[in-house]
């Protein structure tokens, strides 16, 4: 395998060739599932960006990582921040000249109480600007640097609550009655589908997974699966081959009806 052995700005290596290491950019990776995602894509070789916005967690996360002998690398990053983003992109583009996957895993419930007929708008709201718009954001700043990879992948961490043809199957579990957090993910679900569909042309695959019902801060540890688990289904679709699925839903389990 060919080196470049060129330097940035900061005098750091970047990757040169297509086809040598990989790089992914993880959102939310300082904790939880997109933490294991990192991990776990870090432990394929891979340079991982390590997207959060808050520096103490952040930090503490790629130490964590480079202690295991990760290549990660701190990307501050808060999705609702247009001028955050900009500098996210710039700073994957000086570290590595381009971008192999992104994982949109960010997500918040928007807090409770979440029932239809006594919703604070204002959680709705930012449930969709964190889970939704959030996503759309990072997605079209990174989409250039995505475009130099040789195998673009992108994978929206969403969740099964947000599958209309669950919510409507009687007996399915779906979670608590939400209007915010699981049409964030519903919303989300079918953005995903539109960037399948307007990049089909493209080498680019994008797909969404669900992790599953993980204990993480999201639901107070609540959860059933380890996030190591939830990690799962994100680091295989982001390690699927040329001709592996766009504009699909999976779990770890099997693909999910939107
Ligand atoms: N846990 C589950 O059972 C479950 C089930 C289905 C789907 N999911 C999805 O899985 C994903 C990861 O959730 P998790 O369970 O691992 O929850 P978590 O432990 O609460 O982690 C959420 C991550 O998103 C980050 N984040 C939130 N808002 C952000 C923003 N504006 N900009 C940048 N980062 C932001 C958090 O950063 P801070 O530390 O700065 O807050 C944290 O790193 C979410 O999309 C969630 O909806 C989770």
């Amino acid at each position: 395998m060919s080196e470049t052995n060129e330097t940035n700005i900061v005098g750091e290596q970047v990757d040169g060739q297509p086809g040598e290491q990989k790089v992914a950019l993880v959102t939310g990776a300082n904790k939880g599932i997109g933490y294991e995602i990192a991990a776990g894509l870090g432990a394929l070789g891979w340079k991982i960006g390590v997207g959060a916005r808050d520096e103490a967690r952040r930090e503490a996360a790629v130490a964590k990582l480079r202690a295991g002998g990760i290549n990660a690398f701190g990307v501050p990053l808060d999705v609702t921040d247009d001028s955050s983003v900009t500098a996210a992109a710039r700073l994957i583009e000086e570290r590595a000249g381009r971008l192999d996957v992104l994982v949109n895993n960010a997500g918040i419930t928007g807090g409770g109480p979440q029932e239809p007929t006594r919703v604070d708008p204002d959680r709705v709201r930012a449930a969709v600007e964190t889970n939704v718009i959030g996503v759309i954001r990072v997605t079209n700043a990174l989409l250039p640097l995505l475009r130099r990879s040789p195998s673009p992948r992108i994978v929206n961490v969403s969740s099964s609550v947000g599958s209309l043809t669950l919510q409507t199957t009687p007996g399915a579990e779906t979670g608590p009655i939400s209007a915010a957090y699981a049409p964030s993910k519903t919303f989300l679900n079918a953005v995903t589908v539109q960037y399948a569909k307007e990049l089909a042309a493209t080498n680019i695959l994008i797909n969404a997974v669900c992790p599953g019902y993980t204990a993480t801060d999201l639901n107070a540890f609540q959860g059933v699966r380890t996030p190591q688990l939830g990690a799962v289904s994100a680091i295989r679709l982001a390690t699927v081959p040329d001709d592996g699925p766009t504009g699909r839903f999976f779990s770890d389990e099997g693909e999910i009806p939107w």
